[in-house]
């Protein structure tokens, strides 16, 4: 079935929707979700034509998406002068030629800095028309901030229509973690401290700060990676089952598996930049010669951090997670790692080999896969490594 609202998008010529909102658009329209009767409102500071924001997007249409572009709008508004009146006017039209019933979707696209400014400008929505609002993360820079804005949205739009999206949760192998773990007796009874020596996730990238200097400058690692995508990998690999699939359960089973992270100390934690270097041959200029990054900045780019669990079911068990801009590969994965066997006669081998681990390849190479040993074939006892991969 496909949607009647207008779908506004602030921080029209940001990265955002250039690199990953777009895309996702038109596989929505391509899936027959977005129709006629979506019309698609990007909003922006520049002063642009349609067909000059169409070219600075550098989007062209792929096999199914012909007819996409006819939904997009332009329209400039300075979220930082102008009033309520300028969007009103903006949207008044198309709510009126589509007959989308005042529904009404607005996607915050913007540095987040920008958040409490711009929810004023979002008129509450009317009681009989659907309404969804979307803010990317960080949601405020600390905790009282986060409580400050979530004061100014809660004023405007009821619980239920408002999206804080962590795009890690869309992951195809993200998901995979709930089915694996709470659908296979062989994953569900190992999954404690009694079988598991310790957990490491990993999100290593490429790519260095790119155009976005001034978000990081003011976020660094820990708020850009580890506050959001990591504890939610954390979340869904150590939280309690949900009663249920719907948001309330979930949101519970994994809030009450974060109240019992022990707080990290120094020494839990270490942070990093990147210096000037080489990947795959290519010279990388360092962290602080990047464009609009101050040449004696410490925001980290690194950060591996050892977090304990206050839980019964994982005493003892530490996670260790680590996250960085431009290292050598781009990969996100978690792996479970098993304590070695209680059975001493096959130890030297067992020490010697790498022990049973579960690898939930999140990406590039989506898969899970377990680490176990085997026996060689021959007539004497040899144990060599094998592993099952999904
Ligand atoms: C974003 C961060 O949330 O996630 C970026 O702001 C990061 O800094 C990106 O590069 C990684 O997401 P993905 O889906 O490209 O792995």
């Amino acid at each position: 079935m496909s949607m009647r609202a207008v779908i506004t998008l602030f921080g029209a010529t940001g990265d955002l929707v250039r690199g990953k909102l777009i895309g996702a658009l038109a596989r929505l329209y391509r899936r027959g979700v977005l129709s006629d009767r979506t019309p698609i409102l990007f909003v922006g500071r520049r002063d642009y034509s349609l067909p000059e924001f169409i070219a600075s997007t550098g989007y062209t249409p792929r096999e199914g998406e012909e007819g996409f572009l006819g939904l997009w709008h332009y329209g400039r508004m300075d979220i930082e002068r102008d009033g309520i009146e300028v969007l009103d006017a903006l949207l008044a039209p198309l709510h009126e030629r589509h007959d989308t019933g005042g529904n009404l979707l607005t996607y915050l696209a913007i540095s987040p800095h920008l958040f409490a400014r711009v929810v004023p400008l979002i008129r509450a929505p009317r009681p009989d028309a659907w309404s969804r609002v979307v803010f990317e993360k960080p949601f405020g820079h600390d905790t009282n901030s986060a409580r400050e804005l979530n004061r100014v949205v809660e004023a405007r739009f009821p619980e239920e229509s408002v999206y804080r999206i962590d795009h890690y949760l869309g992951k195809e192998l993200v998901q995979t973690i709930l089915a694996l773990r709470f659908a296979n007796p062989i994953f569900e009874h190992i999954w404690s401290a009694q079988v598991v020596d310790h957990v490491q996730i990993t999100v290593a990238e490429e790519v260095g700060v790119g155009s976005r200097s001034g978000y990081y400058e003011r976020s660094g690692a820990l708020r850009d990676m580890v506050q959001n995508h990591l504890l939610q990998l954390v979340a869904l690999t150590a939280m309690e089952p949900p009663e249920s699939l719907d948001a309330d359960s979930v949101r519970e089973a994994k809030t009450s598996l974060l109240r019992a992270v022990r707080t990290p100390r120094c020494m839990d934690f270490t942070t990093g930049q990147y210096a000037r270097g080489t990947i795959h041959g290519e010279e990388i200029p360092a962290y602080r010669e990047e464009q609009g990054i101050a040449p004696g900045s410490t925001v980290e780019t690194f950060l591996a951090l050892r977090l304990t669990i206050d839980a019964p079911r994982w005493e003892g068990v530490p996670f260790y997670l680590r996250t960085g801009k431009r290292l050598s590969a781009r990969e996100a994965r978690v792996d479970v790692v098993l304590r070695p066997p209680e059975a001493g006669f096959l130890r030297p081998w067992v020490d010697k080999l790498s022990a049973n681990v579960i690898s939930i390849r999140v990406q590039p190479d989506e898969g899970v896969d377990i680490a176990f040993l085997v026996k060689e074939p021959g007539a004497s006892m040899r144990l060599g490594e094998a592993v099952l991969d999904f």
